[in-house]
């Protein structure tokens, strides 16, 4: 089964039925809300707002790991992430989609694993794999990230944005930063200079974490704003929330394409990242 993470709302649509709503926790904590299960043109789909309900958790104190555990718990094998970001590349306008293919990590202060050795949790699902294994008897792990997105989802993705005739670009590089403030002029001069194409505060360590248990990841992000010092004006977290308010039906009808396509005749190596990954 699929999960999406992204703003609320995005099942509000009449395509998409909502099936049940589940409330869980974790070994990790509470995830940000309760997950919603979802009827979309026939296949299954979980949504989770990856901020809360009514935007109440700030990027650096999201729980990311209750949020990937909740989604292992339910059953989900692959991940389609939304978000927003700033543009650093000047060829990128507001209102651009964009696939990413590579990120840099400037975050500080989050969990950033599953696997903490001797401080690991027991893990509390039903399946007998290596996340099991490595969780249950405090390995430390450490995983390839050399390509950390799925490239069979990632073509897919690709696929349905060509298709709507979507202005998108792919291959970008997403630099995390901490938050929740915004950057400096001269913090993204050096992220451009670094090879960021675009920049927010949320991919790291949402896509490790995901790798982490085998869950095959793909992020689609949406320009909001020129990043600071690109073209010089004050950056405001209303312009941000007015582009993902106008991208919204766009974002929707991706949703009705590329989750029923993404059927789980998988050619990449997502699954293959946890072998001989523990000390
Ligand atoms: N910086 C960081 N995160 C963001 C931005 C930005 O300019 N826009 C949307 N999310």
């Amino acid at each position: 089964m699929i999960g999406v993470i992204g703003g609320s709302g995005l099942y509000e649509i009449d395509d998409i039925k909502v099936v049940d709503t589940v409330e869980l926790s974790t070994p990790f904590g509470n995830p940000s809300d309760k997950y919603v299960i979802a009827d979309v043109k026939g296949s299954k789909a979980v949504f989770l707002p990856r901020h809360g309900k009514g935007h109440k958790y700030p990027p650096h104190l999201i729980n990311y790991r209750a949020n990937i555990w909740g989604f292992r718990k339910l059953g989900v094998n692959k991940i389609l992430s939304i978000s927003a970001v700033g543009g650093i590349n000047p060829v990128l306008k507001p209102g651009d989609f964009v696939i990413v293919e590579q990120f840099l990590d400037f975050t500080k202060s989050r969990p950033v694993s599953f696997y903490e050795g001797i401080f690991s949790k027991d893990d509390d699902t039903d399946y007998d794999d290596l996340v099991k294994e490595y969780m249950n008897t405090k390995r430390v792990v450490h995983i390839d990230v050399t390509s950390p997105f799925c490239s069979f989802m990632k073509k897919k993705l690709d696929t349905v944005l060509k298709d709507k005739g979507f202005s998108y670009v792919k291959n970008a590089t997403y630099v995390t930063t901490e938050g929740p403030r915004l950057e400096t002029a001269a913090e993204i001069k050096a992220f451009s200079l670094l090879g960021s194409d675009i920049v927010g505060m949320t991919l790291v360590p949402e896509v490790v974490l995901a790798r982490e248990l085998n869950i095959h990841f793909v992020a689609l992000s949406v320009v909001t704003n020129p990043a600071a010092g690109i073209v010089g004006e004050r950056l405001t977290s209303k312009e941000v929330v007015e582009m993902m308010h106008r991208k919204n039906q766009e974002i929707k009808q991706v949703l009705l394409d590329f989750i029923p396509n993404v059927t789980d005749n998988f050619d990449c190596s997502c699954e293959e990242v946890l072998l001989d990954a523990a000390i």
